[in-house]
């Protein structure tokens, strides 16, 4: 049987260094969110608990800790968004600061596609208008 001694860490969230990555991207993400006239609206005034969510639900999707569940049972993110008007409009905007967030960041090349991959496809599956 093979054995390879020496291999890549499995999850993403090992392969670009755990919860501190998460936490730096999605802080970079809402620095922008914070002056965007399209998106700050729809956030509430305070940003720190919206920002520990995304945190911890991207920890947990990427292979992290399980802490967002625990602490928000079954992300149903669909269902969470849908008292936000999310058109195109939005689903632009969001995605253009996370990937900045993303380019900015210390993860790999691969790494960096995966998540922009993942971000398009999810953004699409939250868009609710028009
Ligand atoms: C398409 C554009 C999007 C818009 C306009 C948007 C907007 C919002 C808003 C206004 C909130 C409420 C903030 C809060 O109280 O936490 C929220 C929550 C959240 N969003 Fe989005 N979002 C978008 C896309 C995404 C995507 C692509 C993801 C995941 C990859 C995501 C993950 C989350 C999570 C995890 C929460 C917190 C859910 C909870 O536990 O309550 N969002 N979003």
């Amino acid at each position: 049987m093979f054995v390879p001694l020496e291999t890549e860490p499995n999850s993403l969230y090992e392969r670009v260094g755990g919860d501190e990555f998460f936490f730096a991207l999605v802080d970079h993400f809402y620095a922008r969110v914070a002056y965007d006239e399209i998106l700050r609206p729809l956030y509430p005034a305070d940003l720190e608990p919206p920002k520990r969510r995304l945190a911890l639900f991207l920890i947990q999707y990427w292979g992290g800790p399980r802490t967002y569940s625990d602490e928000r049972g079954h992300p149903r993110l669909r269902m969470r968004h849908v008292r936000f008007p999310i058109g195109q409009q939005e689903r632009e905007a969001w995605l253009q600061h996370m990937r900045a967030a993303v380019e900015s960041s210390a993860a790999g090349q691969r790494e960096r596609q995966a998540l922009m991959d993942y971000f398009a496809n999810a953004a699409s599956s939250l868009v609710n208008q028009g």
